[in-house]
């Protein structure tokens, strides 16, 4: 089958089997089309159908929301029924040679880890290595479950066959449930990636500020591994601002420390703590690490104002707390939207 997209800088064309998305078959031809959560929730993906017709996986997504006609759909969601005309509203480019470019891949739960009671750290074992940049994603399909999740890889070991995540709780959140009511270790499951464009780039010789919610840290912690491993703290700064409810949901506070450590002072971590004090001990028992009662993107904003100036910022987390931050960093810190880099996944 035959695809061609339109878009407002040019037209491309590439074959399909009809047997993956339009944005996956797309995007393993080296075409950027534009999409960021990759999972049918944040509507980044729209697109309009202007010949042919596609199978939609998801119809009730919640990225459709605001959709005005039935010709609208998520390329994320939509596969090729035969050959199709798509038109998207921006502009398309190639992606750059040499770009790495998503699959499928299989793999196994390799382990998996309670952190806190809602927030768990996994590992799968994946068939074939993945090479990919920090800050990038998968999507995981876990057997009899619809539709993939999306998950950062916490580590940053491109090449390798192994890729740790975390997992949050949610309520209500069928599969999150069940993941945590039974240890999934073992369970084969289908990853496609790597994916997202909130990447570490070193060549840009930025100072780096983390700002994350949560399980939202775990991207984080892949990018402070790449920079680490490059000795990127021995002429730029760091920070990175952790934010969690209170020292019950804490996990990680000792990896962190070690990070601190190797960072040798370059590298400062505070972790923000929204919903209590800070107790008392904090700072003793994890030493390297600072801490501060506030929402994390109010802590951050206050104490990074007026040293963005060669500054860029990943964040992560909940979306509310992503897009106050966002606004804060551009209005009060007058960062440009340019050096802020983010994955939308709602
Ligand atoms: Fe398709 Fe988010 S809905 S990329």
């Amino acid at each position: 089958m035959k695809v061609t997209i339109h878009s407002r800088s040019d037209r491309y064309e590439f074959d399909a089997d009809g047997s993956k998305p339009l944005l996956f078959a797309g995007l393993g031809d080296g075409i950027a089309l534009p999409y960021a959560c990759a999972s049918g929730t944040c509507g980044s993906c729209k697109a309009t159908l202007k010949s042919g017709s596609v199978g939609d996986a998801w119809p009730a997504a919640p990225g459709k929301k605001g959709f005005k006609s039935d010709s609208q759909i998520l390329l994320c969601q939509c596969a090729p029924r035969g050959d199709c005309e798509v038109e998207v509203a921006e502009s398309v480019y190639r992606m750059i040679p040499g770009s790495t470019l998503p699959s499928g891949v299989n793999a196994r739960v390799a382990n998996w880890r309670l952190l806190t009671h809602d927030v768990a750290s996994w590992e799968l074992e994946l068939h074939d290595p993945m090479t990919y940049e920090a800050g990038q994603f998968v999507l995981v399909r876990f057997p009899g479950v619809e539709g993939q999740r999306a998950y950062s890889m916490v580590n940053f070991e491109p090449g390798s066959r192994r890729l740790e995540l975390l997992i949050k709780k949610k309520p209500d959140g069928g599969l999150s449930e069940a993941l945590f009511a039974a240890n999934p270790a073992g369970t084969q499951v289908r990853v496609t990636g790597p994916l997202g464009a909130a990447v570490f780039k070193p060549d840009a010789g930025k100072d780096v500020l983390c700002i994350a919610g949560g399980s939202g840290v775990a991207g984080m912690f892949s990018i402070l591994d790449h920079a680490e491993s490059i000795g990127y703290f021995e002429k730029n700064s760091g920070h990175l601002y952790f934010g969690l409810r209170s020292m019950r949901d804490a996990f990680f506070l000792d990896r962190l420390t070690s990070v601190a450590r190797y960072a040798l002072g370059a590298l400062e971590i505070t972790v923000c703590l929204s919903e209590e004090a800070v107790p008392d001990g904090a700072a003793q028992q994890y030493p390297g690490l600072f801490f501060a009662h506030g929402f994390v993107h109010e802590v951050a904003l206050k104490q990074m104002t007026g040293r963005l100036a060669n500054v860029h910022a990943f964040l992560a987390g909940p979306p509310p707390a992503v897009d106050a931050a966002m606004r804060g960093l551009i209005l009060q810190g007058k960062l440009s939207p340019k050096n802020i880099s983010f994955d939308k996944f709602s």
